[in-house]
This record gives structure tokens, C-alpha cells and sequence, in this order.
């Protein structure tokens, strides 16, 4: 029988969440005689903190939204290997895809390599990923590489709770639950992590059954679900970023003395934003949906696509 030759690569960052996702998710492969498994694991010459400062945090975005790439670790690949499946896991930063997924699919020979590649996306992260995966499909057709799947997990507190959770856990490197449990605990459920393996289990059949595969692979398994409540929120969310993220790149470079009076100004119009603009565009949306029914179903087929709901 012909051997599967799969890599899967994926940026670790300090929390780890990801990587237990890949971890699970790649289990069936790892465990098949079938299926050559090669890991590849992201590392940025600079590291990224983690519990991040928060000017640090909110400073990364500008590089984040106008995928800047960072300098990776040498990258242990050769561009004439070829490959049956490539997996990619990212977190999402800022709407975007993780700095370090950026570099990745910006690299030469990640480029050679994903060309006529079939390409299983794998997202963890809070619950706002459409538009780091429009990005993410963009890149992935400039490699040449061919979507055939995408997973997303996202956290267990759903939009209201992660929206303080999330941050918290990311400026504090504690996961929560805190006041009590009004704030609840950050990050992928865990049952979900696990369960994360049923993907593994369909790919690995389906390595070793299929010619060439393609956007059936995870057809009918929940791979994705759409929350339709925050495709106006990322898109404008997204624009005010790269009007931001524009000023802040001309003033110098991420981490530069001249772009920090701007990140704590941009913070403060974040906090009035969240607090003001939020609540009263969420209830023009509610009060509008029936109009625009046909619409947002329209949107929910683009985005669930290629796996489906
Ligand atoms: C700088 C930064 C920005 C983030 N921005 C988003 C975001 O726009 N949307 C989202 O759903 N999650 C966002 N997250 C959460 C991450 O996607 C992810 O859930 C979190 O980093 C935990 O995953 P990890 O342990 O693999 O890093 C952000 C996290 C960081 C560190």
C-alpha cells in the first residue's frame, strides 16, 4: 500500500491551546501505519510573551492586520518534497491569521511546497475568524495550494463571555473563571479539543481510501459554525483596524517609542467603542435580520464553506 506523506504545521505559542487541537487532531494520522506524519513547528526568531504586556498586545496589530511578516526560525523543509495533504493550524490575532501563520504562508518554500497541495485549515481562537480566513484563503491561492477543509474551535464562553475573558486570559495568563464565575473561564472547552479527533479519524480514512481529496473531506461533521451576528461587526471592525494600524505604522516599527502614545489612545477609543457602538449596532442588527434573511443565509454558505455547517 502507498504511504500517505502529511505535514501538519502550526505556530505553538506559549498558551499552548493549539497545539493540544493539532495534538488531537492528528492522533488517527499518527496512529496509522498508512500515513507518513511530518510536524513542523513555527518559532519566531523574536518570541511573542506570553502573559502578553498590554501595550504589547494591542501594538501587534497593525503588523497582524496588514500580514507584516516576522522573521521565523529557519524552517527544517526542503522545496522539493511533495506532500498528500498539508494541515495548517492558526490562531487568529486581530482578525488576521497569527503573525507566525502569516510568515509561514509568505515563505518561498513553503510557497514551492503548497503548490497543487490539498490544505486542511485548522482554527482555534475566540470566536471571530471569517476575516483571518479570507486572508488565509488568499495566501493559500498565491501558494497554489487547494482548500479542501476547515476546522474551527472557538471558546467555550461564546462572543459576550470570551470578549473580557479572552483578553484577560491573554494579559494575565490565567484562564479564569474569576468574579465568581461573571466572567467565565477563557478558551476551547475541552470535550471539544478531544473531540477534535473525529477530524483526524475522517482525513486518515480518507487518505488512504480517496484518488485525490478534495471538499467533501469534512462535509457533514460540524466543522465550522457560522456566527452570522459578526460578519458586519469583523468587516468594520477590520476597517477601522487597517485605518489604525495605517497611522501606526507610519509613526515606526512594532514595539517603536513613537507608536506608543497612539496604542494607548487607540485602547481608550476601543473601550468607548466597545461600550457605546457595540450594544447599539447588535440591536439594529437583531431588529433588521428578517429583512435581510436571504442575505445572511447567502453569507453563512461563503463562509462555512469548504467544509460546510
Ligand atoms: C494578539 C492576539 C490577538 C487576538 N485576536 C483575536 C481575534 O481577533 N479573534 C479571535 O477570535 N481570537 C483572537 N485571539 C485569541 C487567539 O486566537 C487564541 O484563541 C488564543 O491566542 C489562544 O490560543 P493559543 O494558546 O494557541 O495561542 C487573539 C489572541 C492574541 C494573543
Amino acid at each position: 500500500m502507498r504511504i500517505n506523506k502529511v505535514l501538519v504545521a502550526h505556530y505553538s505559542s506559549p498558551s499552548g491551546q493549539l497545539s493540544e487541537v493539532i495534538r488531537n487532531l492528528t492522533s488517527p494520522l499518527a496512529e496509522s501505519g498508512d500515513i507518513e506524519l511530518r510536524q513542523l513547528i513555527l518559532r519566531c526568531k523574536k518570541p511573542y510573551p506570553f502573559p502578553w504586556p498590554i501595550l504589547r498586545f494591542f501594538d501587534t496589530f497593525p503588523e497582524a492586520i496588514y500580514l507584516d511578516p516576522p522573521e521565523l526560525e529557519p524552517l527544517d523543509l526542503d522545496p522539493t518534497q511533495h506532500f498528500d495533504l498539508v494541515i495548517l493550524g492558526y490562531q487568529v490575532w486581530f482578525l488576521s491569521p497569527s503573525l507566525p501563520t502569516t510568515a509561514f504562508l509568505k515563505n518561498p518554500t513553503v510557497k514551492t511546497v503548497l503548490k497543487d497541495t490539498p490544505v486542511v485549515t485548522v482554527i482555534a481562537c475566540r470566536d471571530m475568524w471569517l476575516m483571518a480566513q479570507e486572508r488565509v484563503k488568499e495566501l493559500l491561492s498565491a501558494c497554489g495550494a487547494r482548500l479542501v477543509g476547515n476546522v474551527v474551535l472557538t471558546d467555550e464562553a461564546g462572543s459576550i463571555g470570551s470578549f473580557l475573558a479572552t483578553p484577560l486570559w491573554m494579559l494575565t495568563g490565567k484562564r479564569g473563571p474569576r468574579l465568581g464565575g461573571l466572567i467565565p473561564r477563557a478558551g476551547v472547552k475541552a470535550e471539544h479539543i478531544t473531540g477534535s479527533r473525529r477530524f483526524g479519524e475522517r482525513i486518515a480514512h480518507a487518505l488512504t481510501q480517496v484518488q485525490t481529496l478534495n471538499t467533501n473531506l469534512l462535509r457533514g461533521m460540524g466543522a465550522v459554525k457560522v456566527n452570522t451576528h459578526l460578519i458586519a461587526t469583523e468587516k468594520a471592525a477590520r476597517r477601522s483596524f487597517l485605518a489604525w494600524g495605517k497611522l501606526l505604522r507610519a509613526l515606526g516599527k512594532q514595539g517603536a517609542w513613537a507608536r506608543q502614545p497612539l496604542v494607548m489612545i487607540y485602547i481608550v477609543f476601543l473601550i468607548v467603542l466597545l461600550i457605546v457602538v457595540l450594544p447599539v449596532s447588535a440591536l439594529l442588527k437583531t431588529l433588521a435580520a428578517p429583512l435581510l434573511h436571504k442575505r445572511i443565509a447567502a453569507q453563512r454558505s461563503y463562509f462555512s464553506q469548504p467544509s460546510g455547517e
